[in-house]
């Protein structure tokens, strides 16, 4: 197993900080599985690198599915603690669960509802430090203690949220909340059509 994980059409500069595993369960087989190809110690560092990898991933795609399928993807693979990574998009009035890594999840989440519904709603970046303290949080997955939603907004139509759940009480903080936010814009900024 020579190389981890993602075939990316352009290889971005943290892919080509590491070095191939040559064999054996080492230290870096072990970090092409566990899906901590960054630490986050130099968070702003790291989100820019991320932000790097997805404009690569996404780079002369433009179709929604495999945009979004890869965006949660690589967010899965590179963000410590996170059991849940994903979309749901607006569809008829309501939120309807996209592309995503982690357990099944509620399909459907009425506007103003829920943690989702909610970012939605107020068209901003939520934090929940922790769900159980959030009037109204649907929980999907039974691990989730925090967690992080981004609305998606394209001009001035709500696509829908990217939803981040961690098992970590009080996994996700204001710089989370810019690195994500800066991500979500290249999302949008590779799916919507050119005009
Ligand atoms: N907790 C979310 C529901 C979606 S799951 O976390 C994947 C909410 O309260 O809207």
């Amino acid at each position: 197993m020579g190389r981890p994980l993602l075939l990316l059409r352009h290889e971005s500069p943290a892919f080509l900080k590491r070095e191939a595993p040559t064999g054996g369960f080492d230290e870096n087989t072990a970090m092409s599985f566990t899906g901590q190809r960054y630490d986050f110690r130099d968070q702003a560092g790291d989100y820019a690198r991320l932000a790097d990898e997805l404009a690569g991933l996404l780079s002369g795609e433009s179709d929604f599915v495999a945009n979004a399928a890869n965006t949660a993807a690589l967010l899965f693979d590179a963000l410590p603690d996170l059991n849940w990574a994903g979309f749901y998009f607006l569809k008829n009035g309501e939120l309807v669960v996209g592309p995503f890594q982690g357990k099944p999840a509620c399909v459907r989440i009425a506007l103003g509802r829920g943690v989702c519904g909610t970012a939605a709603v107020e068209r901003k970046t939520i934090i929940v430090p922790d769900v159980n303290a959030f009037p109204g949080h649907i929980a999907c997955d039974a691990a989730s203690r925090s967690e992080i939603v981004v609305p998606l907004i394209s001009g001035t139509d709500l696509l829908g949220v990217l939803d981040l759940d961690s098992p970590r009480i009080a996994r996700f903080d204001s710089g989370d909340a810019r690195g994500l936010e800066r991500l979500a814009a290249i999302f949008l900024d590779h799916v919507r059509p050119k005009g």
